[in-house]
């Protein structure tokens, strides 16, 4: 199969990779850097989660957030909501697309959202519902695609069976997740034929954290399978606070350098994405975990 002429990427940096921070990041600081995402090129951007502060202490500035960023015209800023509670509260800071996050894991969904996945999908479902009232726009994930830190094996059938379930209640896009990022490529492919019996494949995104150093070679993977949507988090920020060990997702910097040597377009600047890096890892004291940023600041600095 030939390779996607084109690819968007979803930046999960704002949200996947700052919700895991141990210190506070200042709402001002993440309202910068999704302008820098902005300026980057990048047309989806997850800004933050409508989700318990209790839970995850930093998305709990979500309406903060969403009142300071300037959009841009054909940027969508999506934000996790995990039921009606949720949806109320982004409404009402004016988001224009949501994400509802299911698993394919039994344990790791109560882990994650104290519930089963059964549960998951029926509170799932009135949030779609009033997302297409509202005229919002809803993605769909599905964690755990290929192992759970609580559970160990998932089956792809188990993957499928949520998939397909959230692409009936309305989703226009299923992101994929390996949450621990414990995939290979043939697991990763194996996969994705299983989920692209029940949804279309052109419907699928992937979801890859980079724990196990696998992140660049399942994406290459998917591509084969005609996956043209992937998430990516800048720097390599990141990590599930309920998947301990796990690292951030794949980097942005990495992703685009990747998809620019296949001649693949993506309408995002390196050296832009570079400087976002920069500017959040100046700010949380670290250096990026993406090789492409070191390499590129190394060059820089000679
Ligand atoms: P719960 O405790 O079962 O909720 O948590 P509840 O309905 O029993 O309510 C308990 C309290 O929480 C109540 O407040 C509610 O009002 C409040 P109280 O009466 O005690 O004062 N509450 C809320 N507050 C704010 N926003 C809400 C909300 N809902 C209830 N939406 C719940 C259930 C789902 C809320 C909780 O488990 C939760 O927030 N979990 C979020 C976990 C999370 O954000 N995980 C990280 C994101 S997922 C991820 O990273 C994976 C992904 O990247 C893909 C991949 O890598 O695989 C997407
Ligand atoms: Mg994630």
């Amino acid at each position: 199969m030939t390779l996607p002429k084109k690819v968007r990427i979803v930046e999960v940096g704002p949200r996947d990779g700052l919700q895991n921070e141990a210190g506070v990041v200042a709402t001002a600081v993440k309202i910068e850097l999704i302008h820098l995402l902005t300026d980057a090129g990048l047309t989806a951007i997850e800004a933050t989660a409508f989700v318990s502060p209790k839970w995850v202490p930093q998305m709990a500035d979500n309406a903060e957030v969403m009142a300071g960023i300037r959009r841009k015209p054909g940027v969508a800023y999506p934000v996790l909501v995990p039921n009606m509670n949720g949806f109320d509260a982004a409404l009402a800071a004016g988001v224009g697309e949501i994400a509802v996050f299911g698993a394919a894991s039994e344990a790791f969904s109560r882990k994650n959202i104290n519930c089963s996945i059964a549960e998951s999908l029926a509170r799932f479902e009135p949030v779609a519902q009033a997302a297409k009232q509202h005229g919002l726009s809803v993605r769909g994930y599905v964690s755990c695609v290929a192992g759970c830190p609580y559970q160990g094996v998932v089956e792809p059938a188990a993957v499928a069976e949520v998939a397909a379930e959230l692409y009936r209640m309305g989703c226009y896009e299923i992101s994929l997740g390996d949450t621990i990022g414990v995939g290979t490529p043939g697991k990763i492919q194996a996969m994705l034929s299983a989920v692209a019996k029940a949804v279309p494949m052109e419907k699928l995104a992937v979801h890859f954290h980079d724990t196990y150093g696998q992140a660049l070679a399942n994406l290459y993977a998917a591509m084969e399978l005609g996956v043209a949507t992937m998430d990516s988090s800048v720097a390599g920020l990141g990590g599930c606070p309920y998947a301990k060990g796990a690292s951030g997702n794949v980097a942005t910097e990495d992703v685009v350098y990747l998809l620019n040597g296949l001649g693949i377009q993506t309408g995002v600047d390196i050296d832009l994405v570079f400087e976002a890096g920069r500017f959040i890892c100046g700010q949380l004291q670290r250096t990026p975990a993406s090789k492409v940023a070191r390499a590129m600041a190394a060059k820089k600095a000679a």
